[in-house]
């Protein structure tokens, strides 16, 4: 599968027209988004900031963050850049205090920032502690980490709204990461589904979205990594021959296809809209 082409810039044209003529969904209010810096989750704090809201961008990548924030005040947003290592419960407690500091009270939290791994991909033996529990420490704590923090004030208001991104992995199986990285992606829906139980009663909701292939640097180093062995390049691009057969939208998506994914369950727009796991892969997965 192509990671880039001409219809990707035209593609992207159209991203920007659809995102500038959106209405202020959030204006008035504050949104705090992981992984801020890059990819999915720089997509969703500049759609953010165009339709209204105060941004907190989070992220361990403090040059990624700057470029986004800049990016947010060139736009007339309010945003704030606040790096932090999502996997440390002390950072995210410290973080989330200075982004209700910088931007006011959050009434939306996009748990975005996440990351792969390949180890163990030829066996389970391969698998060490340390690389298994990093994926989990970032893809689950984190996540966990941030709606300790954030929930029970949007609680206490009685409004708020929670998206975390899973991927087609949770429903399934990852294509490109390993064991450790489906499993957390698993994990972060069953941390849906319970809070959206216990907060849907007090006027939070709680979803996540489950992307297929997205054309950001997490999916391009997965491709990197394979052209390095001829034997990997080989497997590479059998299983990409699969997933393009199975995949009726034939190409990836973009970051800001997600974004709109995730404002739309952060809106009001989708205010009965409480626990789902919304898989946004062009039809690869359709359950
Ligand atoms: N790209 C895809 O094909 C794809 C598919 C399904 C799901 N996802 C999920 O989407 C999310 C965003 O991924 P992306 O594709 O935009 O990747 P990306 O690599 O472009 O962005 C991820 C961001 O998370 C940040 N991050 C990683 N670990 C962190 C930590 N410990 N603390 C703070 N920030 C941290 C990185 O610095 C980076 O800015 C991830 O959760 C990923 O698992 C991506």
């Amino acid at each position: 599968m192509t990671v880039r082409s001409g219809a990707d810039d035209e593609r992207s044209a159209s991203d920007a027209r659809r995102s500038a003529t959106l209405p202020g969904r959030f204006a008035g209010r504050n949104a705090l988004v992981t992984g801020a810096a890059s990819g999915i989750g720089k997509a969703t704090a500049l759609r953010l900031g165009r339709e209204g809201a105060g941004v907190a961008c989070l992220d361990r990548d403090a040059a990624g963050l700057d470029m986004t924030v800049a990016a947010l005040a060139a736009a007339g947003a309010r945003a704030e850049a606040i790096v932090c290592d999502i996997a440390k419960s002390a950072d995210v407690a410290r973080a989330s205090g200075r982004a209700i500091e910088a931007v006011g009270p959050i009434d939306a939290l996009a748990n975005v920032a996440g990351i792969g791994d390949v180890s163990g991909h030829d066996g389970i033996e391969n698998l060490p502690d340390d690389r298994w529990q990093r994926v989990l420490d970032v893809n689950v704590n984190g996540a966990f980490y941030l709606c300790r923090a954030l929930l029970p004030a949007m609680a206490g208001r009685g409004f708020g709204a929670v998206v975390n991104v899973s991927s087609l992995a949770g429903r399934s199986k990852s294509a490109n990461a390993n064991l450790a990285y489906t499993t957390s992606k698993a994990a972060l829906l069953g941390l849906t589904r319970h809070l959206a139980f216990d907060y849907g009663r007090r006027g939070v909701r709680v979803n996540a979205i489950c992307p297929g292939g997205v054309d950001t640097p997490m999916i391009r180093s997965a491709a990197a990594l394979a052209a390095a062995s001829p034997e990997a390049s080989a497997a590479r691009a059998k299983g990409l021959a699969a997933y393009q057969f199975f995949m009726p939208i034939q190409r990836m998506s973009t970051p800001d296809e997600q974004a709109a994914a995730i404002l739309w369950l952060l809106s009001d727009d989708a205010s009965y809209v409480n626990g789902v796991s919304l898989d946004v892969n062009g039809g690869l997965y359709m359950a």
